[in-house]
């Protein structure tokens, strides 16, 4: 088989992930996706380490199964947590996260070094961003918020209101008092499910500070990485994309439909179990 012409694997725990596959078919608009959401084990954000790793194994064998050329992890959580693993267990098979493009997006963006990082509990548990982060600019003060009721607001469709706003508030606090000595300039999304709230966080941070996500890095590190493997699709048409579930897919394409912002069908769906 031409490795050129297989798709590209994207698995997220449910459908934030579909936000750095957006940004993938923009980038690289020849290329095929088979995206995986595993809706039936979401949050992975919650979870401890083994059961991400656990969850995150499951998840890519069946993109792998599918012959897939390059594995994109879009949740934070899974990069955290697994990407060195599922970098040994598929290897030779390319495996690429989110996070390290989120951090390079955090450092090109903060003037003062003073970064916000928010997340899920287990992404800013593990310190993943921290290191990251560091290993860019050593000098940056890097704070970590957990958001994890955001996951749950997001796979609801309730990406703006008194809800979104009165949460938003909660998580926000300790970095928006005019008093604050390390007050962030920059503030990296370093949840995929994340970037649908920007409006209401950009509107409590303030328009001084630079709000980045990982989505647009990503597929830029993607489209380098294609090409330096010689993998990048040869075809001169459209790639086509296709979605799978752990959980029932009326919910997934009701979901999706409001993260991709366009009209999507259950039948565009198929069912696993892992
Ligand atoms: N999409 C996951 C991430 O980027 C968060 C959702 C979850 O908790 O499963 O971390």
């Amino acid at each position: 088989m031409n490795t050129s012409t297989a798709p590209i694997g994207v698995f997220d725990s449910g459908m934030g992930g579909l936000t750095v596959l957006n940004a993938l078919r923009g980038a690289l608009p020849q290329e095929s996706f088979i995206y995986l959401g595993d809706t039936a084990r979401l949050p992975y954000g919650t979870k401890d380490a083994d059961t991400v790793i656990r969850y995150a194994t499951q998840a890519a064998k069946a993109l792998v199964d599918r012959g897939i050329k390059l594995l994109v992890i879009a949740c934070n959580t899974a990069t955290a947590a697994a990407l060195p693993a599922l970098q040994a267990a598929f290897a030779p098979l390319p495996v690429m996260g989110v996070i390290d493009a989120g951090a390079r997006a955090a450092v090109a963006a903060s003037r003062s070094g003073q970064i916000l990082v928010l997340a899920t509990e287990s992404t800013i548990r593990q310190q993943a961003y921290e290191r990251a982060i560091r290993a860019l600019n050593p000098r940056a003060i890097i704070q970590g918020q957990a958001c994890s009721l955001f996951v749950a607001l997001a796979e609801e469709c309730w990406f703006e209101g008194d809800a979104v706003t009165t949460v938003a508030k909660r998580y926000l606090a300790p970095y928006l008092s005019p008093h604050l000595q390390d007050k962030p300039d920059t503030v990296v999304l370093g949840c995929t499910h994340f970037p649908v709230f920007i409006p209401v966080l950009q509107s409590l941070l303030g328009p001084s500070v630079t709000i980045v996500d990982s989505a647009q890095t990503t597929a830029h590190a993607v489209k380098t990485l294609l090409l330096q493997e010689q993998l990048q699709s040869t075809k001169t048409t459209k790639g086509h994309c296709a979605f799978l579930a752990t959980d029932g897919v009326e919910r997934f394409a009701r979901v999706a439909s409001c993260f991709l912002q366009t009209e999507f069908h259950s039948q565009d769906v198929e069912s696993i179990n892992l």
